[in-house]
């Protein structure tokens, strides 16, 4: 299996080449449907990411439903760039989807931060409810006009924070610590309200960032966490549990339009129901995740996450402005049990 960290000097290079052979043979929105029409999806994290699994299953019954027209040609370990440079490729239409997770999209809609409040959602449960319920239809259709529509979205768990040297259990521990976010503003904000620093990088350069000493650390889910080997250079996971970050399935939006409107709707409906199965692959990869990483040496501890709570109500309320963000935050909770 392709490692993130074995790739990782080639990265850049290797997606600008990818690119350029993707643009340069034409296969980008503007190829033809005669045969069967490969969807070329970006993905940042191995095979064996249950978000992985549930893109293959929803290829598989793409293809049967439309009688072979239409497959998911899924590229991982962030081959075709980071998820910056992966939701670029879709908007311009040199690729026709990917994985992406939600802070990277708030740059485009503010309201989309919502999705990624901390403690929006009270369990995974929760989370799923809200995911197919069809509350989010709008959001999703707003980016239309930027290249990209919201096809569907995808529990990443909850995070939490992992660093070297020891475990952190208070905001105090936090001080001074440098800890990679994801590319947004509101991750960096978050990492201040529990008492570190947030440092914004792509995914493929967080394991040597940490291994050389440039972070202290990072936050994740379990199944990145030991899926990329990121135990290895901090080995002390603190369950935090500081956010539940939705990751979106963005698809390039002429390709969407110059498509059937049969093919359209189903592609659609295959989609949404890729986010059920999605949500199974990943409770049943969550213990075997811990385990693997307690087995190469990982420490896991329980966290009193009350004053991180606390620390993160102003930028809770500070999230909420608009109107419309108000109306989902509302939608969102009414759907908690
Ligand atoms: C999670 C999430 C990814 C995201 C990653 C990250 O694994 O599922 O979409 O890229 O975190 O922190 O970059």
């Amino acid at each position: 299996m392709l490692h993130l960290k074995h790739v990782l000097p080639k990265i850049s290079l290797v997606a600008t080449a990818v690119a350029a052979t993707i643009l340069l043979s034409g296969c980008g929105d503007d190829a033809a449907p005669t045969g069967t029409v490969t969807l070329k999806t970006a993905f940042n994290q191995s095979e064996n990411n249950p978000q992985y699994k549930a893109l293959v299953s929803f290829s598989d019954k793409l293809e049967a439903a439309t009688n072979g027209r239409y497959k998911l040609e899924i590229h991982p370990n962030e081959l075709l760039g980071d998820q910056r440079a992966s939701l670029e490729l879709v908007q311009s239409g040199a690729i026709q989807m990917a994985v992406v997770a939600n802070p990277l999209v708030e740059n485009f809609n503010k309201n989309f931060s919502v999705l990624a409040m901390p403690y929006v959602y009270d369990n995974p449960e929760h989370q799923r409810k809200v995911f197919t319920s069809g509350v989010l239809d709008s959001l999703f259709a707003s980016t239309k006009g930027t290249g990209f529509e919201v096809i569907t979205a995808y529990t990443a768990g909850a995070r939490s924070v992992y660093t070297k040297g020891a475990a952190v259990t208070t905001p105090a521990d936090m001080q001074g610590k440098k800890i990679r976010v994801m590319q947004s503003d509101t991750m960096i904000k978050m990492l201040s309200c529990m008492g570190g620093t947030g440092v914004p990088m792509g995914q493929g350069e967080v394991y040597s960032a940490i291994q050389q000493g440039v972070l202290d650390g990072a936050e994740n889910n379990e199944i990145t966490y030991a899926d990329l080997k990121q135990y290895e250079v901090a080995p002390y996971f603190s369950a935090t549990r500081h956010v539940m970050v939705a990751d979106l399935l963005v698809a390039n939006e002429s390709f969407l339009a110059k498509m059937d409107e049969g093919d359209r709707e189903l592609f659609r409906k295959l989609a949404k129901e890729s986010t059920q199965t999605q949500f199974e692959l990943w409770d049943k990869a969550l213990d075997g995740a811990r385990q693997t990483a307690k087995d190469n040496g990982a420490t896991f501890t329980e966290v009193d996450i009350k004053p991180f709570q606390e620390r993160c109500k102003p930028l809770q309320s500070a999230m909420l402005t608009t109107p419309e963000q108000k109306a989902l935050y509302e939608k969102i909770r009414e759907l908690a049990e």
